[in-house]
């Protein structure tokens, strides 16, 4: 995209942020690509070195406990480390400022609270607890070696975090309060995400029918990007960077 037209799309989505009544975002593991966590698909993604099918469906942890903390342990470790970016910033911000009504997030990285984002939905879970998959005790993540794999509860049984697996059901308060902040708001800031898992691949498209704004940050085009109004191909930091400082002036 040439600059000129980056600029241009970046103003005007700054514009209508700042004179919007209610906004909110839905954000993907694009997001944290810049705070060094990887994506899952794609270049370098998760899914190009862990089949999802063993890995990652709700049947894997307890069919190879040790195989699939192989790549738990891994992920558990970057988000531990990781640092939200200037994206995660400015959407806790622009809560602050009163131009964010909430986030929901597919991201279990836990990246959003880290920068101050109170209103966050964990559509697929979070990486913050995890659970005995034997007498279902559970534990603060943070409170846990994993140096050691498969992390174990006292009773003997293994941990598994709590987040969605595949073929796992989304908690139904994750539904109602999406539905709930992307059938109100009046624009919708999609950062991040290739769109194509369901069932939150649906919420801008439900934003859409009751006649919000849809603004989408990607630096590749996604399944959303015919139906938006603004398409701006960048990264999601230096983007958000650029949106917050012509919201600022
Ligand atoms: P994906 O890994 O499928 O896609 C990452 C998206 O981020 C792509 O659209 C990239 O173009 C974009 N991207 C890459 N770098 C970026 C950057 N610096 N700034 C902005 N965007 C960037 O991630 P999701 O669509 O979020 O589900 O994946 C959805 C779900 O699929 C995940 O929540 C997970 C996964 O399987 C479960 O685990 C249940």
């Amino acid at each position: 995209m040439a600059n000129d037209d980056f600029e241009k799309l970046v103003r005007e989505a700054a514009r209508i942020i700042a004179s919007s009544q209610s906004s909110v975002a839905l954000t993907g593991a694009g997001i944290s690509v810049e705070s060094d966590i990887p994506p899952f698909r794609g270049k370098h993604g998760l899914w190009e070195r862990y089949d999802p099918e063993e890995y990652a469906h709700i049947t894997s942890p307890r069919k190879d406990p040790g195989k699939v903390w192989q790549m738990l342990g891994e992920l558990l470790l970057i988000c531990r480390d990781a640092q939200p970016n200037e994206a995660h910033n400015s959407l806790a911000r622009l809560e602050k400022m009163n131009l964010l009504d909430g986030i929901i997030t597919q991201n279990i990285d836990g990246l959003h609270q880290k920068a101050g984002s109170n209103e966050v939905v964990e559509f697929h879970g979070g990486n913050s607890t995890m659970s005995c998959m034997e007498c279902g005790t559970q534990y603060h993540t943070k409170e846990l070696s994993l140096e050691i794999i498969p992390p174990r509860c006292e009773c003997g049984g293994v941990l598994r975090p709590d987040f969605v697996f595949f073929g796992e059901a989304i908690p139904h308060s994750c539904i109602e309060r999406s539905i709930k902040l992307a059938s109100n708001c009046e624009v919708m800031i999609i950062i991040g995400t290739t769109g194509i898992v369901v069932p939150s691949a649906q919420m801008p498209y439900l934003a859409k029918s009751t006649g919000a704004v849809l603004i989408e940050i990607n630096p590749e085009k996604s399944a959303f990007s015919d139906i938006v109004d603004i398409f701006i191909q960048g990264k999601a930091a230096e983007t958000m960077k650029s949106i917050m400082s012509n919201i600022k002036s």
